[in-house]
């Protein structure tokens, strides 16, 4: 079979984590028999400083051709890059908000999950982190405040911002939908988070949530308000399986999980819509101060490039073999340097491309 990928390689790390998460699907691809044609796209600052755009017309355009794509990173430092003395729909996030829209990527999976092998690594409490966690974050992902009307002007000589949080219920629905069916295949249960207490939008949110629970009697749904989910996640992050949650809460949220993990570097994840198609990138950002240092932490995106085999290219032996491999790696003791401790050995980010690609 040949499948179709696109690659962003984008800002800051963006291309080193890409460059060593291909070297590990062309790994997976020649042990597992399949085929896979790249196909560069840009986004981002790189697309800024090629096209003058953070997203091309060009870049929707064959990204809607390919079968699926793989993300590295966009965005500079705000206070030196000259892309951020660009108006704000030109910036290099524009670009990631349009391209999630424009593919009607509208539901985001972030999955949050403690490895053994990095428990030391976790800033919480011993009693706190039990036997660990393994929670997937399931984020709204094109709606919400992100996409809402926004406006500054000056009222009666007052400078006044706008920014909207509308929802209707079937962007509710759907990514309700998916949150169920992602509990199914998971602990069986949905933990949605909203502003209930407070917002209109919330209110509809739990409605809507409480009607589609309806279809899953095997899955326990239960409401939780935002901020005491930021407080739960530190205290008792192992009663979570999924979480379910519009746009802003879920970008909070989903910093938060991860980094009870012990490290933003090991956290994938998938930007789908109502078919195979997908986006995938890691979860942290484009870090400039170290980029091409060699001290970027690939795992994040080689475990991404996992979940796009997995959902997008239903090739689950392969993913399974990527993931094993990062498993593998981690006992034997290899870190980056964002997730070293005393007697661990320390490399590189080829280097973990490498002993990774070589575990497949
Ligand atoms: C994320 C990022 C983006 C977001 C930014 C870069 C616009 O923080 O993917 O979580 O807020 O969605
Ligand atoms: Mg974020």
């Amino acid at each position: 079979m040949k499948y179709t990928v696109g690659l962003i390689y984008g800002d800051g790390i963006g291309p080193e984590i890409v460059r060593e998460a291909k070297k590990v699907l062309d790994a997976a691809a020649s042990k597992y028999g399949f085929e896979l044609d790249y196909e560069r796209l840009l986004l981002g600052g790189e697309s800024i400083d090629a096209c003058g755009l953070p997203l091309t017309d060009e870049t929707i355009a064959k990204a809607k051709k390919c079968d699926a794509v793989l993300m590295g990173s966009i965005g500079g430092d705000a206070k030196v890059s000259p892309w951020y003395k660009l108006e704000p729909s030109k910036r290099p996030e524009a670009g990631l908000l349009k391209i999630r829209k424009e593919l009607n990527l509208f539901a985001n999976l972030r999955p949050a999950y403690l490895y053994n092998e990095l428990k030391d690594a976790c800033p919480l409490k011993e009693e706190i982190k039990g036997n660990g966690f393994n929670i997937i974050i399931v984020r709204e992902l094109t709606g919400g405040l992100y996409f809402g009307e926004r406006h500054t002007d000056v009222i009666d000589g007052v400078r006044t911002a706008v920014d909207t949080l509308k929802y209707d219920e079937n962007e509710i629905r759907r990514i309700a939908i998916k949150a169920f069916d992602t509990a199914m295949k998971r602990n069986k249960k949905v933990t949605s988070v909203d502003k209930a207490n407070v917002l209109d939008s919330s209110r509809l949110w739990r409605e809507v949530v409480n009607e589609v629970s309806k279809d899953y009697p095997d899955v326990t749904v239960e409401h939780m308000l935002v901020d005491n989910c930021a407080m739960q996640l530190v205290m008792n992050p192992g009663q979570f399986d999924v979480i379910l949650t519009e746009n802003m809460f879920g970008d909070i949220l989903s910093d938060e999980a991860s980094m009870i993990t012990g490290s933003i570097g090991m956290l994938s994840s998938a930007s789908l819509n109502d078919t195979k198609f997908g986006l995938y990138e890691p979860s942290h950002g484009s870090a400039p101060d170290i980029a091409g240092k060699e001290l970027a932490n690939p795992i994040a995106t080689i475990l991404s490039a996992a979940m796009m085999l997995r959902y997008s290219l239903d090739l689950d032996n392969a993913a399974d073999a990527v993931e094993a491999a990062v498993q593998q790696v981690l006992k034997e003791g290899y870190r980056t340097t964002d997730i070293y401790s005393e007697g661990m050995h320390k490399v590189t980010t080829t280097q973990m491309g490498d002993l990774i690609a070589e575990r497949i």
